[in-house]
This record gives C-alpha cells, sequence and structure tokens, in this order.
C-alpha cells in the first residue's frame, strides 16, 4: 500500500500544501512546533477518521478557518483510490472516496491503513487498561468493518444500560433486552480480540527474539473481565447474571469488553509493571512491527507506517532491525524528526527528505543514498 500524494488545507497550522511520497522511506525534518506531528497525524486522520491526540476535531481546523480538508491518493494492489475528509467547525464531517461521499464512516475506513508510532505510544505498556483495548480496536477496526459496527452497537447499548441501572428503580425486562444487545455486539468483539491477541502473541514473541537478538521471549495473553470457557455468548450471560446483584448496587454494568485488558511478559516478569524502560521500550517496538505483519496477514498489503519523533529514541541495533523489516517487506515508511544527523548514518535506502518549516513543506531532497 502506497500513499503517493497528500493535500492539506487549513489543516493545523498548514494553509496550503501538497506533497507527493516516494515508496521508501519519507523524512519530515524540521524544528519543534513546525508541523511535523501535524502532517503525520493528517494521514493518520485519512486512515481513521479519528487523530491519534485530540477527540475533537476542531483542534484540527486552522485557528480562524471554517473547514479543514485532507486529500490522499493511495494505491493498492487492487488500483487507486483519492480519499477526501472535509470537517467543517460546525455540523458533520464529509468524507469520501473518489469523489463520492460516504454515508457511512465506517465505508471510507479501511482504504487506507497505518500503523502509527509515537513516544506517547509507551502508555502501551505502562498505561492502563483502557490503552491496550484502545489498541486493539483500532488495530481490528482497520481490517473488520463488522468489528467497527459492533463496537459502536456496543458503546450505545452500554450507556443505555448503565443509565438504567442508575435509575434503581427500573423495568427488568427492559434491562433485559439490553443484555441481550449486550452479549450480542460484545460476544463478536470478545472473539475478535481474542483471535487478534493469538496472532500477535505469535508474531510480537518473534520480533522480540528478533530485536533482542534472541535474547528475549514476550508472550501477549488476552484478559477478558470474566471466565471464558466454551461458548462465549454463554459465558457473557451467565456472568451478567452473577453479577447482577452487584450491578444494581453499584448502578453500572461491571463487566463485558469495556474492561478487557491483555498483559505482556517477558519470561515471568509482567512488562507492563515490572519491566525495564528498554525492555517496554522494545516491547512497544515489537508490538507496532507486529500490527504491520497483522494487517498484512489480514488484508493482504502493508500498511504505511508512521513514525514521529521515535527514531532518536530507538538504540542502533534495533534501528538496523527495523530499517532490515521495513526493507524486506517494501512497508512505505514516514519518519518526523527534528535531528537531520539521523539520516546520515542511514545507507542504501531509498528516501526523500521534506523540510518542514512553519506549516510548509518542501522536497529537499530525493535520492538512493549509499
Ligand atoms: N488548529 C491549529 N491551527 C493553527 N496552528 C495550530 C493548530 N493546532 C496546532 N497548531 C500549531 O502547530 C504547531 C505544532 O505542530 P506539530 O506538528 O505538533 O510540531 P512538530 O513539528 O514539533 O511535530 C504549533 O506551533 C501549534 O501552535
Ligand atoms: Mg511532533
Amino acid at each position: 500500500m502506497l500513499l503517493s500524494k497528500l493535500s492539506l488545507e487549513k489543516f493545523r497550522n498548514y494553509k496550503s500544501a501538497s506533497l507527493t511520497f516516494g515508496e521508501g522511506l519519507n523524512f519530515l525534518i524540521g524544528n519543534n512546533a513546525q508541523g511535523k506531528t501535524n502532517l503525520l497525524e493528517a494521514i493518520f486522520y485519512l486512515c481513521h477518521l479519528s487523530s491519534p491526540r485530540t477527540s475533537n476535531d476542531n483542534d484540527l481546523i486552522l485557528f480562524g478557518s471554517e473547514e479543514a480538508k485532507v486529500y490522499g491518493e493511495v494505491k493498492t494492489e487492487l488500483g487507486t483510490y483519492e480519499l477526501e475528509v472535509v470537517i467543517p467547525e460546525k455540523g458533520r464531517k464529509k468524507a469520501s472516496v473518489d469523489g463520492i461521499v460516504q454515508s457511512r464512516y465506517t465505508d471510507f475506513q479501511g482504504h487506507l491503513t497505518c500503523v502509527y508510532f509515537s513516544p506517547d505510544d509507551l502508555k502501551l505498556v505502562k498505561g492502563g487498561p483502557s490503552e491496550r483495548r484502545r489498541f486493539m480496536d483500532l488495530e481490528i477496526s482497520q481490517v473488520n468493518p463488522y468489528y467497527r459496527h459492533a463496537l459502536n452497537q456496543y458503546n450505545k447499548v452500554l450507556f443505555q444500560r448503565n443509565n438504567l441501572l442508575k435509575e434503581g428503580n427500573f423495568d427488568p425486562e427492559l434491562l433485559d433486552v439490553f443484555s441481550q444487545q449486550l452479549v450480542e455486539a460484545g460476544s463478536l468483539i470478545i472473539e475478535k480480540r481474542s483471535s487478534m491477541l493469538t496472532r500477535l502473541n505469535l508474531l510480537s514473541k518473534l520480533l522480540q527474539r528478533r530485536l533482542t537478538e534472541l535474547k528475549e521471549s514476550l508472550s501477549l495473553k488476552y484478559e477478558p473481565s470474566f471466565p471464558i470457557e466454551g461458548d462465549v455468548k454463554n459465558a457473557f450471560h451467565k456472568a451478567l447474571k452473577e453479577a447482577f446483584p452487584e450491578e444494581k448496587n453499584k448502578g453500572y454494568t461491571l463487566i463485558g469488553p469495556h474492561r478487557d485488558d491483555f498483559s505482556m511478559y517477558i519470561d515471568d516478569i509482567d512488562v507492563r509493571t515490572y519491566g525495564s524502560q528498554g525492555q517496554q521500550r522494545t516491547v512497544v517496538l515489537a508490538l507496532k512491527l507486529a500490527e504491520l505483519e497483522f494487517l498484512k496477514s489480514e488484508s493482504g498489503e502493508y500498511p504505511i507506517l508512521l513514525l514521529d519523533d521515535v527514531f532518536s529514541e530507538i538504540d542502533d541495533i534495533r534501528r538496523r532491525k527495523l530499517f532490515e523489516i521495513v526493507r524486506q517487506n517494501r512497508v512505505q515508511t514516514f519518519i518526523s524528526t527534528a535531528n537531520p544527523k539521523d539520516l546520515e548514518d542511514i545507507v542504501g535506502e531509498q528516501k526523500r527528505v521534506f523540510e518542514i518549516k512553519r506549516g510548509c513543506a518542501g522536497v529537499k531532497h530525493d535520492a538512493t543514498f549509499g
């Protein structure tokens, strides 16, 4: 998969910019606060229709403007697509594929897939369970529209069910209806998360070994909020029944995928709490590279890779391994850095370099070195 062109209009600090990207490594070089992350954020937005760093779309519109626009040309094995999103200050955003506005956002998502890696992703290991749920959701959603529907459905029902439980004096039949819907949508989510983690466990184990020169063995394990043996729906129903007295007492839903987590172990050590800083960083990298493989296995094509400011944080050995993997699989990669020195030791790679300055992006050079 290839993002060949990107245009921004009134997006963050970009008034107007058009870029043509290369197949290999695309470097975004510039001082702090010039617009490197903004540019990667725009690319991420074309994949997910959401930003990795804000839940308020209005933050994305250039200060003082009425709407932002992001356009991208995507080349895949199935053909070329033109994706465009218009984000107005008021009202619903418009997402179109090849000029046709998609009434359901889920029909837009998935045309461009990406793996995004920023220093914030350390939260994936060190943060609370919600970080890991978000990780699972973003990944599965990219390749599975049913999952996106189920997730929307689940959140809606969860909200209604919680409101009902909060009321105290409620109609038990209505609660049954909500519980039934919760189990329907929730079971699909649980099944997909579980099978994704089985794959991710194998992939990240291999990658962690590769990144640590066979020294470390990583294991991931899905941790659902209730014990599952046999049929997921039956187990969910049973667990809801058992939780009912406490739920009634507390006034909200205590079990279900909104309480899921997954664990990460190196040998017998829980990396979330006891891993060293170095181990935690390597685990995040292994997870991100495993994501790349997961998305490839699900969709048949490698996604694009966005590395925001993490380049200088990765040591030489892991950097070399990273390039090896990216090159072997011809993954189009975007790397932002404030340090032009980062480029010096990259030889033999096809790279294109953009200079980012106050919301303007220009090609600095485009060549294969080495
Ligand atoms: N909606 C917006 N309109 C205009 N400028 C913005 C908007 N949001 C953020 N900025 C500006 O973008 C700059 C930060 O850009 P960013 O891409 O995070 O920088 P970096 O190059 O360090 O990654 C800041 O100067 C900030 O003021
Ligand atoms: Mg930045």
